[in-house]
């Protein structure tokens, strides 16, 4: 008698748990809703693999849905079939992510601009850089990027007293003699404005890999109202660890991940993402300028809004917007001074 009752019980709560797992249909669209899926419910994922997958940044099902075969063959040491079992479920439980015209004007209503302390820079950008958007600056050395970094913290700061941002800096130039500068010469409580930025050294790709992971859980976890992340520079370790044509697929690979990472904290928290990168030259152009972007087409594409740095006449830097969704390609000048950025005619 008791053992029939158990039995009903145990087979009560298997129902439940496979109703918790069983995905969810929107009556009106038929949309799979299955957001509270993990890793695990992928066919062929255990405790074991899931662990891998996360160890190597796989952590949502978006993850594995854009992965390729490759990608989860090597991190996961699953066959090729089993990897693509894995991305078709990954792909089958997304969502369908359609959203009409009007809901996007109404999610850009709420995106914030935040200023350079350059009035004409800020009108190149349409008055400032983007929350929701990656802004890249690349130029050649002391053209000003970490300088558009520094000042873009103290600014957004400045706008917003509960924000806070992060730096994630991997060439050892975050400066917070700099930002006591620029914070004085903002009015800022210089104390307040350093304990409001989060500074992480990137000791590797991987490691800066990681750290742009960990901004999720700062604002999960923490409650940290991030408005602002930087990555300073995007592309360094990159380019120093990733040697010779043969690695190139390999650092493509990875940036990408990297990038999409960014945009993902830019998307789905309103946040301004601004990455620095630098130039190489182009040993195939003899006229016009023989300088690129690190990075390549990876880099171009998830940057929303690209912006060419170089030194002009008598120690001005000039800003070029090369790429923007909704702005006209233009040209400023202006000059790095001890408090700001100071227009140039
Ligand atoms: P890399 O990281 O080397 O690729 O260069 P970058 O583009 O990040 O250059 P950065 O932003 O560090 O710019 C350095 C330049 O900013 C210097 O050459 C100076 O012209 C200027 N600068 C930096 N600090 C000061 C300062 O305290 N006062 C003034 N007037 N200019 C400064
Ligand atoms: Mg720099």
């Amino acid at each position: 008698m008791a053992d029939a009752k158990n039995k009903v019980i145990v087979e009560e709560l298997i129902q439940d748990e496979l109703k918790s797992k069983t995905p969810k249909y929107n009556e009106s669209s038929k949309v799979v809703k299955m957001e509270k899926l993990g890793l695990q419910d992928l066919p062929g994922v255990g405790a074991a693999t899931a662990e891998k997958l996360e160890a190597a940044g796989f952590r949502d099902l978006l993850s594995v849905a854009v992965a390729t075969l490759g990608e989860l063959v090597e991190t996961a040491g699953v066959t090729e079939a089993v990897a693509r079992k894995m991305i078709n479920a990954a792909r089958d439980s997304m969502k369908m992510g359609f959203e009409t015209g009007m809901d996007v004007l109404r999610k850009r209503e709420g995106v914030s601009k935040f200023s350079t302390g350059s009035e004409a820079f800020n009108a190149l950008m349409g008055g400032g850089f983007e929350t929701g958007a990656i802004t890249e600056c690349f130029g050649e050395f002391g053209s000003g990027k970490t300088q558009i970094g520094h000042l873009l913290c103290v600014n957004v700061l400045k706008d917003d007293p509960e924000a806070h941002v992060v730096y994630i800096d991997t060439e050892n130039t975050f400066r917070p003699e700099r930002i006591k500068q620029f914070a004085e010469g903002a009015d800022l409580d210089v104390e307040d404005t350093l304990n409001r930025i989060m500074v992480a050294r990137a000791f590797n790709s991987d490691h800066q890999m990681l750290l742009a992971e960990k901004v999720e859980s700062l604002i999960a976890e923490q409650g940290k109202k991030v408005r602002l992340v930087v990555v300073d520079s995007l592309t360094s370790h990159f380019r120093a660890e990733f040697i010779g044509r043969g690695t190139l697929a390999e650092r493509q690979q990875k940036l990408n991940r990297h990038m999409h990472t960014l945009s993902k904290i830019a998307n789905t928290n309103n946040i301004c993402v601004y990455v620095t990168n630098q130039v190489m030259a182009k040993p195939d152009q003899f006229f016009g300028d023989p300088t690129q972007a690190i990075g390549g087409h990876v880099v171009a594409h998830a940057s929303t809004f690209r912006i060419y740095l170089r030194k002009g006449k008598k120690g001005t830097r000039v800003a070029k917007l090369i790429d923007a969704p909704n702005l006209a390609d233009g040209e400023v000048c202006f000059e790095v001074q001890e408090g700001g950025l100071k227009d140039i005619n």
